[in-house]
């Protein structure tokens, strides 16, 4: 198993990938018309914000008394910095001095966003156009029900139900609706039905933080049970049955870290712990083997190391079988070994780098004897191929990867000990195995979508290789033959080849997008943990493409976009400044090669994402001509120094430790914070949560006042922050639409590409504003 299996797919709602703690955790003659917009915001001129300045040393390597290295490290001697804005970090989030702060950010924001109201409201229209406000996800088979959420036009939240029979009566499982009724924030992370489907349990966050609560339903009366499991990661997993539950807790850092079984009808404060992860550079997750006879439990380092324990399920029934069935160690962590477990027929299934096999490889091994020397290759490793995932059926086992620089999708014939790979229609594509909770079935369902093809829901006959296309994602007002797509390749400093995919409107350009000289661009980047971007579609990118506006997708290093390599060896630790120098690279040859130029492209970034776009800007702050980016990952050298903020020390082998020299001084040359100098920026709008725990507010917050104090220009600069959100902006998607709205406003504007340049779909009536915007939270905390 590669991670818990998760039953619903949430409603895809959240854009972006995210620091994810472990498993868990954007010419011809058409082109006239392209600058015809008015620059909205050139009139608009408020005073911006002026945050004050205090003296504070912050301090990097050893502290008496603090962890502030993993065992075996050795701390550089006392370095200290100076750093004026680190008064608006607070992690109660409730000084007042800070809370103003934000809310002067907040009515900047307000006053200079006021021009792009019209034009926000016409993109929010355009969105809600493009998408299916009442509609149904394919229900998939498990344990004799049809399971499937739903959505209904008006409604905010996902509806979650089951049936019998695909014509049969719906039982409404949980209606997110009815649960964020009177809340700010709502997000339902999990839910899971028990073995027996009895019991519906579920992990909620009504904050944004991401700390969670377990409650459990009885789905045939709606009602809950008296338990409920508090302060918990948003994952668990159910027993052999309803009358145990596994689910983790965690450490002061909110690192989840202790496991923990629950007797359903007993207290939470009579749980057992059986498992602690001691070791904080460890992140931890759960789930069972799809045949279900197995709960693994893992833990693993990004060094990448992992270590595994299962318990066995078999014959095991009611609470006392579960108090007696033990714990039991897969295999010990050792430093560079990284291993995902799955079980078919009388062997475990085991997908790892072992015998350095950077992109890994399968072997198998007996069930009573797992430890390395008992291991064998299922077949000898091709570097070629990157496998990411092994999901094993009755007779049957898919695997999930990457080759040629896409995601691709494998059937394994165990009995016969062939595969094969499977073909798709598109070379620009994306795969990804989708919900399967059956075992005793020869079809696999997997989602496939491409920049041009809605995301299509599709069964895969594993024994015909047939192909059945159940649902495609509505889009109305939507024709693909509109709009085109293709791969390209940017050469970096060293040499290497980076990919770019692009999709444009091809109605606007119908010769194509070469040497137009000033096309509008988009260029989107991410390039950390080893985590790809895929061409894939969204909707919302639609008001873009018809405002001439093209999209580009960089494929730089620090993903493992063209291989695991692409990551560890040449995106991680003392080479991450090729992620940074790739997406600079990737903008200037569209330069270079007369796609655009400097004043037509904007640069697009969340999170770690955000990372790369402020390395980028204190790269070539002239190259871009607007910025867009959501909670910033900005602060790198003070965050990573400080154990005591989350996901701190489980990054240490991501990033690099900064109280260690090597590290440290790497580490200041691409900070962006740090690195922020008098020059010239372009336009930027920054976004934040203040809930976020993944990236705290005060990193973009401290970002926008610094880079306030020394840029010489008067673009604006705009920080905007959500009070009753936190990593993944509003949970309520017709608020989260309106934020990515009011966002893309800024892009067109500022790229004077506010006019369509084909018609527009119809536009419905808008819903009303809500009444009451987030930020007032402020006040009232
Ligand atoms: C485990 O290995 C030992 C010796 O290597 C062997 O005697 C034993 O039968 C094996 N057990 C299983 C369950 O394969
Ligand atoms: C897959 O194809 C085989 C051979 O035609 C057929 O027997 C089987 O029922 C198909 N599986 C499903 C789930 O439709
Ligand atoms: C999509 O556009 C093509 C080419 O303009 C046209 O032939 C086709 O009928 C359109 N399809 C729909 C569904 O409107």
């Amino acid at each position: 198993m590669a991670r818990p299996s998760v039953m619903f797919a949430l409603a895809g709602l959240t854009l972006a990938i995210a620091p994810c703690a472990a498993y868990a955790f954007w010419r011809t003659g058409a082109v006239r018309g392209v600058r015809r917009g008015l620059r909205m915001l050139a009139g608009a001129k408020p005073t911006p914000p002026k945050a004050n300045k205090l003296p504070q040393k912050v301090v990097f390597g050893k502290i008496e008394g603090e962890a502030r290295g993993a065992a075996g490290d050795v701390l550089m001697h006392t370095a200290t910095a100076e750093d004026p804005y680190f008064w608006l970090r607070d992690s109660e989030r409730k000084d007042p001095a800070m809370l103003a702060h934000l809310e002067a950010e907040n009515d900047y924001a307000d006053q200079m966003l006021k021009p792009l109201k019209a034009l926000k409201d016409q993109v929010f229209g355009e969105f809600l156009a493009h998408m299916k406000e009442t509609d149904e996800r394919v229900p998939y088979p498990h344990g004799g029900w049809y399971y499937y959420s739903r959505t209904v036009k008006g409604l905010a939240y996902d509806i979650y139900c089951r049936k019998k029979t695909l014509d049969g009566d719906e039982v409404i499982l949980l209606d997110v609706n009815k649960l964020a009724e009177g809340k700010k924030f709502c997000d339902v992370a999990e839910l899971h039905p028990s073995p027996s489907h009895t019991i519906m349990a579920y992990s909620v966050d009504f904050q944004g933080y991401e700390t969670y609560d377990i409650y459990f339903k009885n789905p045939t009366t709606g009602e809950l049970l008296d338990d409920v499991l508090h302060d918990t990661y948003d994952s668990f997993v159910w027993g052999a049955d309803e009358s145990t539950i596994y689910y983790w807790t965690f450490d002061e850092a909110h690192r989840p870290y202790k496991f923990w079984r629950h007797i359903l009808g007993t207290p939470q404060s009579e749980d057992v712990n059986l498992f602690t992860e001691d070791d904080n550079t460890f992140y931890v997750g759960s789930g069972k083997t799809q045949n279900s006879r197995f709960i693994v439990v893992e833990s693993s380092s990004t060094a990448p190391t992992s270590e595994a324990h299962y318990i066995d399920l078999k014959g095991v029934s009611g609470a006392e079988g579960h108090k007696s069935a033990p714990l039991v160690l897969f295999q010990e962590r050792t430093r560079g070994i990284q291993f995902d477990l799955e079980q078919w027929g009388d062997q475990w299934w085991i997908v790892t780098n072992k015998d350095k096999a950077m992109n890994s490889k399968i072997m198998t091994c007996p069930l009573g004897n797992t430890t390395f020397e008992h291991w064998k290759d299922w077949q000898p490793y091709d570097p070629k191929t990157r496998i990411k995932a092994i999901t094993p059926f009755k007779d049957h086992i898919a695997v999930s990867g990457r080759k040629g620089g896409y995601q691709q999708m494998w059937i394994i014939k165990p009995a016969e000990d062939t595969w094969y790979q499977i073909d798709w229609p598109e070379e620009l594509h994306s795969i990804t195995i989708s919900t399967n909770e059956e075992f005793d079935t020869d079809v696999v369902r997997v989602t496939y979508s491409s920049m041009t093809t809605p995301r299509q829901t599709l069964d895969f006959n594993m024994t015909t290789q047939d192909q059945k296309l159940l649902k495609e994602q509505p889009v109305p007002h939507y024709n693909r033959t509109d709009y085109a797509s293709e791969r390209i390749y940017a050469t970096a400093v060293d040499g290497t080849q980076i990919p770019m995919s692009l999709v444009y409107n091809s109605k606007i350009y119908p010769d194509g997008i070469h040497k137009v000289g000033r096309l509008p661009i988009l260029l989107y980047g991410y390039g950390s943990y080893g985590i790809s971007l895929d061409p894939d579609f969204d909707y919302r990118r639609l008001s873009y493409l018809d405002r001439g506006v093209v999209y580009v997708m960089a494929h730089i290093r620090g993903g493992e976009d063209e291989g695991r390599e692409w990551y560890e060896e040449q995106g991680k630790f003392l080479t991450k400044k090729n992620t940074f120098s790739d997406f600079v690279s990737c903008a200037e040859y569209l330069v270079s090669e007369g796609y655009t130029n400097t004043e037509s492209i904007c640069i697009n970034g969340r999170s770690a994402g955000g990372l790369l776009i402020g390395a980028s800007l204190n790269l070539r702050p002239d190259l871009f001509k607007c910025v867009i980016t959501a909670v910033p990952f900005v602060d790198v050298l003070n965050t990573m120094s400080d154990p005591s903020i989350p996901l701190t020390t489980g990054e240490w082998e991501e990033w690099g430790n900064p109280n260690i020299k090597e590290y440290h001084y790497y580490m200041k040359e691409y900070s962006p914070y740090d690195n922020v100098r008098a020059t010239r920026y372009p336009a930027m709008f920054v976004t934040a949560g203040l809930w976020d725990s993944r990236v705290a507010y005060w990193e973009p917050a401290k970002w926008v006042a610094k880079l306030r104090d020394f840029k010489t220009d008067d673009n604006p600069i705009i920080l905007k922050v959500d009070t009753a959100a936190g990593h993944f902006s509003a949970s309520d998607r017709y608020r989260h639409m309106r934020e990515r709205a009011l966002e893309t406003a800024f892009v067109l504007d500022q790229l004077s590409s506010t006019e369509l340049l084909v018609p527009g779909p119809p536009l419905p009536d808008l819903p009303p504003e809500p009444k009451e915007s987030s930020r007032y939270a402020i006040v009232n905390m």
